[in-house]
């Protein structure tokens, strides 16, 4: 396999296990979710360093607004804090942002950061990073179907695509998800069709270099073969080789 491919384009995280792992140390919650901030940020980096051109991170579901008002609460205080305080820095590093989801239901403030944050970095070119934040893979199929519906356009896989929240970007390569849960929680349900899925027991806070590195080295050795055979596989690498 040629080293181009065998680092994924796209990947996409399910940043999963704060909760526990704040238990874990008899600390709240949200003291769980502030250091998943931290792997955040050392995720972004490390994944440019790696020539990964798009990043996508599940941060906040359509269903996690049923959790105790406590906790959402403070992940809404918490967002605003890191936007404010990661935005400049990952504008430095050139990163341009995107915000996936649904706005309607979120603060006057939460949403203008999010649209000052895609117009400052909108020139930037070291790495696409989607948050998806009020995102839902169930809410993004309606809305790109509604949408189409409301200009009488026709429903076909490719209108579908862009008119959905990640039209931006090609499909995930390669999705991660920690804490130890085999499931996919909504995320990315039309985008995760030809993915390369990857589980791990590490707690999110706890997700460093290392952890991706094995992530990627494990992408890197599965043979994605989008309905086709080996053999099929083998025999176009090797046509290709030869001319
Ligand atoms: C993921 O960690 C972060 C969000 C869903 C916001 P959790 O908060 O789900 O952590 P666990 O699964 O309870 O450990
Ligand atoms: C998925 O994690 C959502 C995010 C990581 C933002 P959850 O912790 O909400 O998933 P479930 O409820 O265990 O499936
Ligand atoms: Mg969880």
């Amino acid at each position: 396999m040629s080293k181009s491919t065998a680092i994924p384009r796209h990947i996409a995280i399910v940043m999963d296990g704060n909760g526990r792992w704040a238990s874990k140390r008899f600390l709240p919650r949200l003291g769980g979710h502030k250091k998943g901030v931290d792997a955040l940020r050392k995720c972004v980096s490390h994944a440019m360093f790696r020539g990964v051109r798009v990043l996508t991170l599940f941060a906040f579901s359509s269903e996690n607004w049923n959790r105790p008002a406590e906790e959402v609460s403070g992940l809404m205080h918490l967002l605003a804090v890191v936007l404010a305080r990661e935005v400049p820095s990952l504008h430095a590093e050139g990163v341009r942002l995107h915000f996936v989801g649904e706005r309607k239901g979120l603060s006057g403030k939460v949403q203008a950061g999010f649209d000052e944050a895609e117009v400052l970095t909108a020139n930037n070119r070291n790495l696409i990073l989607n948050i998806c934040f009020n995102y839902g893979g169930r809410w993004d199929i309606v809305q790109a179907a509604s949408s189409l519906a409301a200009k009488g356009e026709p429903i076909t896989e490719s209108s579908l695509h862009a008119a959905m929240g990640m039209a931006h970007v090609s499909d995930p390569d390669l999705i991660i998800r920690t804490g130890g849960e085999y499931r996919i929680s909504n995320f990315l349900l039309w985008q995760a069709a030809y993915a390369e899925l990857y589980f791990t027991p590490a707690l999110w806070p706890d997700f460093s270099s290392t952890e991706l590195d094995q992530a990627m080295a494990d992408y890197a050795r599965r043979e994605r073969r989008f309905g086709k055979t080996s053999e099929q596989l083998k025999s176009l690498s090797g046509s290709q080789v030869s001319v």
